[in-house]
């Protein structure tokens, strides 16, 4: 790990984790940005967005690959990770929206759907900066507690935990989804660069992931092992 930063609340983590993708765009306007949803990244993308807006941050070049998407959902539904992407930061930057890519969760085959995220992901020569949030199991991305680090893009049943945590966004947990697709944990490992953003709430989760033992049931502890990982956690929530 490379840096632990304690801010005061929501918007300075925005800020702090904005900064750093900010600084990597503007030293390569083409960048491969590796993008999450839920909550937690909600603040660093409208501190994208005041930027592009007041001081010119170009997306034009920007490549995106989103980590994942619940199996099920179209894109136009509105808890749809595609819709939350558009919703909260692509609509609001210059970015080509060909260059922005999520699984398709409407996929007829998702044997196919899945080999096809990870030749894109290739084809895109790997993620340069990845942002991250954790899940309250210690989740990244959709890798949920296993018994083995994940290798390639997959489709996961999502834990009761996990089902629980995000129906807030539903009409109720029957509505959420049990299937998504996610990149795995060796495609974020290989991310040049990690921004992982985490609130008050998250505090004991973090700190088994970041201190406790690297294990697969903590999908968030293998970042012990990554060089250039950037953690911001606001002490509010
Ligand atoms: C979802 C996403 C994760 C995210 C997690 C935490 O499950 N798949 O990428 O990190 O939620 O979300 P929140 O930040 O809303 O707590």
């Amino acid at each position: 790990m490379k840096e632990f930063k304690i801010v005061n609340n929501i918007e300075e983590m925005g800020r702090a984790g904005a900064a750093v993708i900010a600084a990597a765009i503007r030293e390569k306007p083409d960048l491969v940005l590796g993008l999450a949803t839920g909550s937690s990244p909600i603040s660093l993308y409208k501190e994208l967005i005041r930027m592009h807006k007041e001081e010119g941050l170009d997306f034009s070049k920007v490549r995106t690959v989103n980590l994942d998407e619940y199996v099920g959902l179209t894109a136009d539904h509105p808890q749809s990770y595609r819709a939350f992407m558009n919703e909260n930061l692509f609509n609001h930057v210059n970015i080509d929206i060909n260059n922005t890519h999520l699984p398709d969760g409407m996929a007829e085959n998702l044997d196919e759907e899945v080999a096809g995220y990870d030749k894109l992901v290739g084809e895109l020569g790997g993620i340069e900066v990845q942002v991250l949030g954790i899940g309250p199991n210690g989740h990244i991305g959709f890798n949920e507690p296993s018994d083995e680090f994940s290798n390639h893009t997959l489709v996961v049943p999502l834990t009761n935990e996990t089902i629980e945590a995000n129906s807030r966004f539903f009409s109720g947990a029957d509505e959420v989804p049990r299937k998504a697709i996610t990149l795995d944990i060796k495609h974020i490992m290989q991310a040049k660069q990690i921004v992982l953003v985490a609130t008050k709430n998250k505090e004991a989760i973090l700190r088994e992931a970041l201190q406790g033992k690297i294990t697969p049931q903590v999908p968030a502890s293998v970042l012990q092992m990554h060089h250039a990982v950037v953690v911001v956690f606001s002490a509010e929530e």
